[in-house]
């Protein structure tokens, strides 16, 4: 079964969740329900820059399952950083996904202009003041970005959500969060999408035909992504890999009857690559910010 994951919030996250990043509102209600319903997710995670927030919301009513048995992260998009702006844009997000809470409101990218994103960080902790997000956090910081917002005694975030995968394993990263008490939460966790995204070409996905993950999946009678989301849970991380598909949503949480072993492990960290990004790097993501 999924575990439960403690942040420093005091509440906790289910450690495998739905993405549905680049999916339509249409697709994405049908991949929720189906991920709630059927396959036994609890934890969906989405973001007022894709546009899906409302097909969200409409699985989540559609699958039956209690709201409350929901564990539901969404983002505040670059534009609308800021201290008022921050709190009118939840309020939208809970609009569109038809609830009083989400369990996580992320600040999706760094900004160029730190001053702002102080500001922004404020509201974020004026949201979790007020109940409307059980927790707070950002993602795509990097460790300067965190020392920004959290340096003088403000809310730690309660999580990091990067892109994390065997190509790129962020070992810094995950040291100086752990150090933090931060979770790190892996997007792009199955190595991503070929498709572009945020205005730039993301590179093809070249994780799940890799044959070294293959020949570890066939030992086991398992998949590349199954092989990939044991390993993203065997590092303590939470993952949250995307998929439209009923088979493969199914599948992806179908991976608690096998462990990696300590050779599995090293072989898997081989695939490190210095050149293992796929989506955008943090410094090139100011795209929408306010003037
Ligand atoms: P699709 O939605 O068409 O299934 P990531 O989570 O790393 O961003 O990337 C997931 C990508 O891999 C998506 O394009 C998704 O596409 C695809 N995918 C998700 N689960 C599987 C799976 N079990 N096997 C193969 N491809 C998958």
């Amino acid at each position: 079964a999924v575990a439960m994951i403690d942040l420093n919030s005091g509440t906790s996250i289910p450690q495998l969740g739905l993405g549905v990043w680049q999916a339509e509102n249409d697709e994405t209600e049908h991949a929720v329900a189906h991920a709630l319903d059927a396959a036994g997710y609890r934890h969906i995670d989405t973001a007022a820059a894709y546009g899906n927030e409302e097909g969200v919301g409409r699985g989540i009513a559609a699958s039956g399952v209690a709201r409350e048995d929901v564990f539901l992260t969404t983002k505040l998009w670059n534009a609308d950083q800021g201290y008022e702006s921050a709190i009118a844009a939840c309020d939208t997000s809970l609009g569109k996904l038809g609830v009083d809470y989400v369990d996580l409101y992320l600040v999706h990218w760094p900004l160029l202009d730190s001053d702002r994103m102080k500001r922004t960080w404020e509201a974020m902790e004026a949201i979790a003041e007020s109940g409307k997000a059980k927790a707070i956090g950002v993602c795509n910081f990097e460790p300067h970005h965190l020392d920004t917002i959290c340096g003088h005694g403000e809310t730690v975030p309660a999580v990091d959500q990067v892109e994390l995968h065997p190509h790129l394993p962020q070992n810094d990263l995950r040291a100086f969060a752990v150090d933090r008490e931060i979770a790190v939460e892996s997007w792009s966790p199955l190595g991503g999408t070929s498709n572009s995204g945020w205005g730039r070409a993301s590179k093809p996905n070249t994780l799940l035909d890799d044959p070294i993950l293959a020949s570890i999946g066939e030992k086991y009678g398992k998949s590349i992504a199954q092989v990939i989301i044991r390993w993203h849970l065997s590092n303590g991380l939470i993952v949250i890999p995307k998929s439209v598909h009923e088979e493969r949503i199914s599948q992806n949480i179908d991976v608690f009857d096998f462990d990696l072993d300590a050779d599995d492990i090293l072989e898997i960290s081989r695939l490190a690559d210095p050149g293992g990004r796929v989506g955008a790097h943090p410094d090139e993501m100011n795209i929408g910010a306010p003037e």
